[in-house]
């Protein structure tokens, strides 16, 4: 056996954030198995094939395969970042509500409903604009702006007859009147390493959606929130999306739990897949010798790359 922890990564496409995962492995001498989802059965029973694996890294494009891959892998022993119960809370937009509730992280107002009516009832009681989204879902697909209760008459009638199963629980926000960018603090273990400002024209502002990247320096306060956020779903790797508010300050919007960085990395000059990479390496059953790692060192540091 390699004196060396296996490292397998899951993943759908690969994008420019799994070949420079890729490289990062090969750079640091890491063996490593690239798992295709669409091309593999897990049977309960027979965890052989997979033995050698120390350590799972999960960046699979659906939230239902990482999932249900990752608890695979954990029935077996082998450690998967992020962990199922992390990736379960991330995946769910009311889910993460409800652990930021629970651990008091400030967060915009929001509510479920599963009734055109009900949900009606609580955008009044939100007041207009209000956000409604998909519970389950990224790039900004689907989420909408009502700006009154026409238009949210309309939208809630269209999703109750048009609209699959999952659209038929309403998760409402308040609409943050932010300045035209939100912020991504991404968090490895208990590292804020590197944040950006995504700058848009639209009040929505993922990349995915043509959104620009800025460098966002990392004061205390921000680095501290987007700890207690990442905290408070469980903890791994994670980007964390915070709304300013004029009036409340920070507000944490959400969590992603495979997150993107081929905008940031040029743009901070972090390496996000190295330090990727060496936190896998400190979770694998058999640990790495890996370079200490050099976040740790300042956590209140302003500015980071
Ligand atoms: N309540 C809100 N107030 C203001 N802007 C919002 C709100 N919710 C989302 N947005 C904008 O829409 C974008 C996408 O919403 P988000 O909840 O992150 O969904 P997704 O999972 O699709 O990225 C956010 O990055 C932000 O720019
Ligand atoms: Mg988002």
């Amino acid at each position: 056996m390699s004196p060396l922890p296996h490292v397998a990564v899951l993943y759908s496409r690969v994008r420019v954030e799994e070949k420079w995962i890729f490289r990062a492995l090969e750079q640091r001498g890491i063996p490593y198995t690239r798992v295709h989802d669409g091309r593999v059965a897990l049977h309960a029973l027979e965890p052989a094939p997979w033995r050698h694996f120390d350590v799972v890294l999960a960046r699979n494009l659906s939230y239902a395969r990482g999932l249900t891959m990752a608890r695979a892998f954990e029935a077996w022993g082998i450690p998967v970042v992020n962990p199922a119960a992390v990736a379960q809370v991330c995946g769910d937009k009311w889910a993460t509500t409800m652990a930021l509730t629970r651990a008091g992280v400030p967060q915009p107002r929001a509510a479920v409903a599963f009734t055109p009516e009900a949900a009606l009832e609580a955008m009044e009681d939100i007041g207009f604009p209000v956000v409604l989204k998909p519970v389950i879902g990224s790039w900004g697909r689907l989420v909408a702006k009502l700006n009154d209760r026409d238009a949210a008459e309309a939208l809630l009638e269209h999703k109750r007859t048009l609209g699959a199963f999952h659209h038929q629980i309403f998760y409402i926000q308040e609409y943050v009147p932010k300045p035209g960018r939100d912020i991504r603090v991404f968090v490895i273990g208990d590292d804020p390493v590197t944040a950006i400002y995504r700058y848009a024209d639209h009040w929505v502002t993922n990349t995915a959606r043509g959104a620009r990247g800025e460098m966002c320096p990392i004061t205390p306060e921000l680095g501290e929130l987007a700890l207690q956020a990442a905290r408070a779903v469980g903890g791994g790797v994670l980007a964390i999306d915070i709304l300013e508010h004029p009036q409340r300050g920070y507000l944490v919007n959400e969590v992603n739990h495979t997150m993107e960085f081929h905008t940031t990395v040029p743009l901070t000059g972090v390496d996000i897949p190295g330090l990727l990479v060496d936190y896998a390496l400190r979770v694998a059953r058999r640990a790495a010798p890996v370079p200490p790692n050099p976040w740790a060192m300042a956590p209140d540091t302003p500015t980071r790359g």
